[in-house]
C-alpha cells in the first residue's frame, strides 16, 4: 500500500511539472536568407540556441563574445548544428564602453546589413562594477546594449524594416529605478531586477523614438532556463541550482522559442514596444509601462554612456 501512494505520488508530482514547465514554440517557418542577425553572447545558452535556430532559417549569423576560444568553440558548433558556414564572431565585452564603441566600429565597416539585433548578453546578480564604474549588471545589461543600439541605430534603419529584440526577465516586477541612484549595487538580486526593468522601458522608448521608422523594438522574457547563469556564483550555489534547474526550468532550446518568434513572425510588428514571453504578448505591471518614466531612463542613459 505504501509503495502504491509512493508512485502514485511521484507520478502526480512528475507530471505537474510537466505541466508547469510547458511552454509554447515558435511554429512559423520563415526563412530569413539575405538577413544579417547580431547577437551578442551567442557563444552560450538562448543565445547560442538562437543563433542555431536563425543559422538553420539561413541568416547570417555574427555572434559577439568576450573570450575568443570560447568565441571558436561556439562558432563550430552552431554552424555543424545549423548546417550553415554563414555564422561568425566578433570581440564584445558590454562591460567595456570602449570595447562596444570599438565592435561597433569594425561591425559598421565589415557588416553591409543588419536586419536583426538581439541584446541577449547578460549578468545575473553579481555586485561588482564595469570598467567604466557603473554597476555590472546595469551597466551590462542595460547601458552597455543602449550604446551598443545607440551606434548600430544608422544600420537598422538602412535595412528596414528591421528589428530590435532585447532579453529582459519576469523578475523585473520586484523592483523600480531610482534616478537618484541608477548605480545601485547593494543586493544582487534587486540589482538584476532593476537592469531587466529598465531593458523593459529601453525597448518601449526605442520603439517610440523608431516610430515610423521602420525599426521596431521587443523585450522578452524568455521562461527559467537551464543556460550557464550560475557559472558566476559558487560550487555550492551551482549544485543547488543544478537540482533545481532540472526539475523547474526549460531547456535552452525552449527559451529560445519567443526571442525566434519575435525574430521572424510578421504579425509581431504591429506591437512594437511590447514584452513578450511564450511566443506571445504579455502584460505588463502598470509602473512598468510610464512613457514619462521610460523617456527620463533613455535620456540619463544617453548621459551616463556620452551620448548627450
Ligand atoms: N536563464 C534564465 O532563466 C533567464 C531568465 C530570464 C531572462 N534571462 C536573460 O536571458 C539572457 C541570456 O542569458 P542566459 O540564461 O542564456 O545566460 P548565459 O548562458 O549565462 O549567457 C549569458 C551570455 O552573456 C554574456 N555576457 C555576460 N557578460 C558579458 C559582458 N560583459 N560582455 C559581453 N557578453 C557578456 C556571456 O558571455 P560569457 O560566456 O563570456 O560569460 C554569455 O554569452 C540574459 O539577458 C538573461 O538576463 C535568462
Amino acid at each position: 500500500m505504501f509503495l502504491l501512494c509512493t508512485i502514485a505520488a511521484s507520478l502526480l508530482c512528475f507530471l505537474l511539472l510537466k505541466w508547469m514547465k510547458r511552454r509554447r514554440m515558435c511554429m512559423d517557418l520563415k526563412r530569413l536568407d539575405g538577413k544579417t542577425v547580431l547577437i551578442t553572447g551567442g557563444n552560450s545558452g538562448i543565445g547560442k540556441e538562437t543563433a542555431v535556430a536563425l543559422a538553420m532559417r539561413g541568416a547570417r549569423v555574427v555572434i559577439t563574445c568576450r573570450d575568443p576560444e570560447r568565441a571558436e568553440k561556439a562558432v563550430r558548433e552552431i554552424k555543424m548544428r545549423s548546417h550553415s558556414l554563414n555564422v561568425l564572431h566578433m570581440h564584445l565585452d558590454l562591460a567595456n564602453l570602449r570595447s562596444i564603441r570599438d565592435f561597433c566600429h569594425k561591425f559598421l565597416q565589415t557588416e553591409k546589413r543588419l536586419d536583426i539585433l538581439i541584446n541577449n548578453a547578460g549578468m545575473p546578480g553579481v555586485l561588482d562594477w564595469t570598467d567604466d564604474s557603473f554597476s555590472m549588471c546595469f551597466g551590462v545589461n542595460h547601458l552597455g546594449h543602449f550604446l551598443l543600439t545607440n551606434l548600430l541605430l544608422g544600420h537598422l534603419k538602412e535595412c528596414a524594416p528591421s528589428r530590435v529584440i532585447t532579453l529582459t526577465c519576469s523578475l523585473y516586477k520586484y523592483q523600480k529605478l531610482d534616478f537618484q541612484d541608477l548605480n545601485y549595487n547593494l543586493l544582487p538580486f534587486f540589482t538584476y531586477c532593476r537592469s531587466k526593468l529598465a531593458n523593459i522601458y529601453f525597448t518601449q522608448e526605442l520603439a517610440r523614438l523608431m516610430e515610423g521608422k521602420g525599426v521596431t523594438a521587443y523585450s522578452v522574457h524568455p521562461g527559467y532556463i537551464q543556460s550557464n547563469w550560475t557559472c558566476h556564483y559558487s560550487i555550492l550555489f551551482q549544485m543547488l541550482m543544478k537540482v533545481v534547474m532540472l526539475m523547474f526550468f526549460v531547456p535552452c532550446e525552449v527559451g529560445a522559442q519567443t526571442v525566434i518568434h519575435c525574430a521572424v513572425v510578421d504579425d509581431v510588428n504591429q506591437h512594437s514596444g511590447g514584452y513578450f514571453s511564450d511566443c506571445r504578448q504579455s502584460a505588463l505591471q502598470p509602473f512598468a509601462k510610464d512613457p514619462g518614466i521610460a523617456k527620463k531612463l533613455w535620456e540619463a542613459s544617453e548621459r551616463l554612456v556620452g551620448l548627450a
